[in-house]
This record gives structure tokens, sequence and C-alpha cells, in this order.
């Protein structure tokens, strides 16, 4: 059997700018989806009981096959296992782990070659083919494209990237805020169309709002690349409030438990945080030096059960490499 990984993600800074043409800085985390398998008469992958609450799971791999069949790419089957030690739901973007791992195994059963970007935006269309959520090409270009110890500064209009390196000490706290994320896929939906709504000069009291989060997210998103290639890691954690801030006053996708969470995070040491995903719920991205983040991580965890109540069970990750095939 072979066996193909791919990592899941946490976005350092450029949120809701993907489906809109802008700038992001995500980064792949050493946790990810692994798919087992062999060439077989049709797709049956059995996974263990994480993966298959992948929302859509069956579906949107169908949905993947037929994309790739609509590139040319000979139709196959797969029968193997997925395994996954990315938390569903969390914020890390295990959908398109998922899909990106499923796609270099139909590749290589196919014997077919894809370009990166080709095979990000086959998984990108199938997800939103199969889910319902218009979104953007940042998880899977990432999944594709990372190299450990780096971000991944990518333009998602021109798709120009390059790999900006991270501290080597960095590390990171993924804290999910295990709130009900009901509204995220028609919140999501509609700050998409307010955004283009914006962009097409249709401005008004909200999508000017939604404009000044876009122009000035693409900004703090060069001025953070800026400031790791030139190794001043400390001056992240203004830029990540203010991302943070912006998220939560002109778009509007933060939560009171998001919002929550970044303090309790700068409150016990973090150098930067801020919410990260989509927003309605989710997740928070903590940056600290890899020996702390455990500390902080559980002061975090004890400080949100003290005030909310809800449990919740902390990530560490470090950086990591891009989805391959392993063996
Ligand atoms: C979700 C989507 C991404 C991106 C973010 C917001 O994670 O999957 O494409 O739009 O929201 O930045």
């Amino acid at each position: 059997m072979a066996r193909y990984h791919a990592p899941g993600r946490v976005n350092l800074i450029g949120e809701h700018t993907d489906y809109a043409g802008g700038l992001v800085l995500p980064v792949a985390v050493d946790r990810g989806v692994t798919v087992s398998c062999e060439p077989a008469g049709r797709i049956r992958l059995r996974s263990t009981a994480d993966p298959a609450r992948i929302e859509g799971f069956g579906r949107s791999v169908e949905a993947l096959a037929a994309e790739l069949e609509g590139l040319g790419i000979p139709r196959v089957g797969l029968e193997g296992r997925i395994e996954s030690d990315l938390p569903i739901g969390a914020g890390l973007a295990s959908s398109a782990a998922l899909l990106v791992a499923v796609g270099l195994a139909l590749l290589d059963a196919a014997g077919a070659d894809l370009d990166p970007m080709g095979l990000a935006d086959a998984c990108r269309r199938a997800e939103e083919r199969a889910v319902g959520v218009p979104c953007g090409i940042m998880d899977q270009a990432v999944a594709i494209l990372a190299e450990p110890g780096h971000a991944l500064l990518l333009d998602c209009g021109s798709l120009a990237h390059r790999q900006v390196p991270l501290p080597a000490e960095l590390g990171l706290v993924v804290v999910d805020s295990r709130t009900p994320r009901r509204l995220a896929q028609t919140g999501y939906a509609a700050r998409r169309a307010e955004l283009e709504r914006a962009l097409a000069g249709d401005l008004d009291e909200t999508t000017s709002r939604r404009l000044h989060h876009f122009r000035s997210e693409n900004a703090r998103v060069e001025a953070a690349a800026a400031a790791l290639e030139a190794g001043e890691a400390e001056a992240l954690a203004a830029i990540l409030a203010a991302g943070h801030a912006s998220l939560r006053d002109d778009y509007e996708v933060s939560t009171p438990e998001l919002d929550l969470l970044v303090a309790l995070a700068l409150d016990a040491g973090a150098w930067a945080a801020r919410m990260t995903g989509g927003g309605f719920g989710g997740a928070i991205v903590a940056l600290a030096p890899q020996e702390r983040c455990p500390a902080i991580a559980a002061a975090v965890a004890d400080g949100y059960r003290a005030a909310t109540g809800r449990v919740t069970e902390p990530i560490v990750a470090r950086s990591a490499g891009a989805a391959r095939r392993l063996d």
C-alpha cells in the first residue's frame, strides 16, 4: 500500500482575503491526514472516526474524482483507509488536507501529473461543490506548497508565492473555542458577497467596512512577511492584534469567545495572538517560543474553562512541509 500525507494549516495573517484575490500567510503544521491505499475498481476509503466527521466526506472525495476527470485525468478507484491526527472543525483545515492527500493518491494511481496550483484548485472546487461553501484557495495551496520552517506568502489573485522564514524557536498554539458554528456557512458566504459588492463599487456603511478590512489586511500580510524576513518577529504582536480587531469590528466574524481566548493567550505570555480561519466560532492561533507553548496552552484552557465552563484541548504545533507520498 502506498501512503500519502497532507498537513493541516494555521493562518498567521491574511483572513477573509483569499476568495477576493488578496494576500495570505499560512503555515502548514505537523499534523495532518494520511491516506493508505492501493488502486481499485472504485473509491472505497474507510476512515477512523475523525475523518468520517468531516462534513461531506464521501461527497467531497467523489467530487474531487470528478474534477480530476474533468481535467482529462483517467478515472481510477482506490481502496484503503484514512487516518488523521487533525481535530475536525478546529480551524486547522482538515477537510482541505483530506482532499489534497486523496488527490495525490488519485493522481498516482492514474499515473498522471498536475501542477501544484491545478491540484489545489481542483480540491477547492470539489469542496465547494460537495459542501456548498465558496471557500478560497489558501488551505489547499499551503498544504501543497509548504516548506518546513517557513510560512507561505501567497497572492491569491496572481497565485505568485514565496517562502517566508520563521524564527527557528517559533511554536504555535491553536485553541478551539468549542462553540457551535451553525452560522459559519451562511455567514462566510454572506461576507464574501458583501466584499464582492464593495470591490465592484457598491459602497454603503457595511460594504465600506468589509472593504476596509480587506485592504488593511493585505497591508498587514505584507508587513508581517517583511517583519519575519527582517528577523523582527516581535513586530508581529501589533500586526496580529490589529488583524484581530479588524476581523472583530470591520468584518464582524469574531465571537466573544475568540476575543477572550486571544486575551488569555496574551496574558499567558504569547508573543502574538488572533482568531484564525473563517470565524463565527472556530479557533485562535498564538505564537510563542516552543518551550513555552505547553504552559501557555494549559493557562489558556484553564482560564477559558473558568470563564465560560467550556472545555478545550489546545494543540501545540510547529511548522511542517507539504503534502507528499510517504512510501
Ligand atoms: C476558511 C476558508 C479559507 C479562508 C478562511 C478565511 O478557512 O476555507 O479559504 O477563506 O476561511 O480566511
